[in-house]
């Protein structure tokens, strides 16, 4: 379908929206205030919930910071607000805590589309051809598939992780292919790409991007490396959520920022940086770019599991060779 046959979609300006509330949410936030205290829980949120979620947390942060911050829980419990290889993840780097997800089927189209066992055919399909090669995987990735790996990445340490990797090896990256693109013009080192990508940052409009460059003439359009190339090269910076916060808040004038990435990121960047004015990119088909993995998470269901102590993510025989990997490659230099 061509894209020139949609009606244009709405710009909307972001600016401050966190008193927002389509529903009086005053009760189900009161009682995860207090089972929060009874149950001895830290809420841990990616920067993609719901604001609502996020200002509940204790802390909020992009993959490699709440990774880091799992590390430093010492309350008994974790609510990880994020989706399930976060949660996992938190799991394997602190694993004496219980850690609940609020919505188990909270997954993720990365991660789906780099099954293990697929990966390790590929591994031995390269090996037997002789290929000397290390795997570095995206965290966006299950626990199977981190033990098949040599590194772990995150959109925060990607670009240090790939420089660290011998130039005798060739790097297998996977599974986002975008992001290993990206990685691979600005390290110049050359990888294998397995062909996965995100599902919310695969659909911007680059039509749009441009259409809204024009627009805000002044404007700086910020994009996450796992955009296609078409968005990033239109983009003023790339960098994932935690550089995104730090960018934005260099500018000490008020500014307008095109911003492609999560439509919940306006809401922490809002939060952080009230002065300045953002602007999401829509998508192709849709114009709000909200994941809708991490959308299962609710307030509700947030209640439901610091109550009933469940779902929680249970160690796994794989968790050990993952979280080693994980170790090496988020908490040591
Ligand atoms: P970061 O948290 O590393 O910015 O990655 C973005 C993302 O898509 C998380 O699922
Ligand atoms: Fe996965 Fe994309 Fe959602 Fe992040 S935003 S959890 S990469 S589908």
């Amino acid at each position: 379908m061509s894209t020139s046959l949609l009606p244009p979609p709405q710009l909307s300006v972001v600016t401050d929206n966190r008193n927002e509330s389509p529903h009086d949410d005053t009760d189900v936030i009161a009682e995860i205030k207090r089972l929060k205290k009874e149950r001895g829980a830290t809420i841990l949120a990616h920067y993609y919930q719901e604001g609502e979620i996020q200002e509940l947390a204790d802390v909020t942060g992009d993959s490699l910071k709440l990774a880091r911050a799992a590390t430093q829980v010492d309350s008994p419990v974790i609510a990880f607000c994020g989706v399930h290889f976060m949660a996992e993840t938190a799991k394997m780097l602190n694993p004496s805590k219980k850690v609940l997800l609020p919505d188990l089927q909270a997954g993720c189209s990365l991660s789906d589309s780099c099954p293990a066992d697929k990966l390790w055919r590929y591994q031995e399909m390269l090996r037997e051809n002789g290929r000397k090669f290390q795997t570095v995987t995206y965290i966006n990735s299950s626990a199977a598939v981190k033990a098949l790996s040599d590194w772990i990445v995150t959109s925060g340490n990607a670009e240090q992780i790939v420089r660290k990797v011998p130039e005798e090896y060739e790097i297998l990256f996977v599974p986002d292919q975008h992001l290993g693109r990206y990685l691979s013009e600005v390290t110049g080192r050359k990888m294998i790409l397995w062909p996965g990508s995100c599902m919310v940052h695969e659909i911007f409009s680059v039509q749009d991007l441009i259409a809204m460059k024009k627009k805000f003439p002044q404007g700086k359009a910020i994009a996450h490396p796992e955009c296609p190339q078409n968005i990033l090269e239109h983009s003023d910076f790339i960098g994932g959520t935690e550089a995104m916060i730090r960018y934005v808040g260099g500018y000490a004038e008020p500014t307008d920022f095109i911003v492609a990435t999560e439509a919940n990121m306006l809401w922490q960047l809002a939060s952080k940086h009230p002065r300045h004015r953002y602007h999401p990119v829509p998508g192709i088909t849709c114009a709000c770019n909200k994941c809708p993995h991490m959308a299962r998470n609710t307030l509700e269901k947030l209640r439901d599991c610091l109550r009933d102590l469940t779902p929680e993510i249970t160690w796994q025989p794989e968790f050990d060779k993952a979280k080693e990997v994980l170790e090496r490659s988020l908490l040591r230099d």
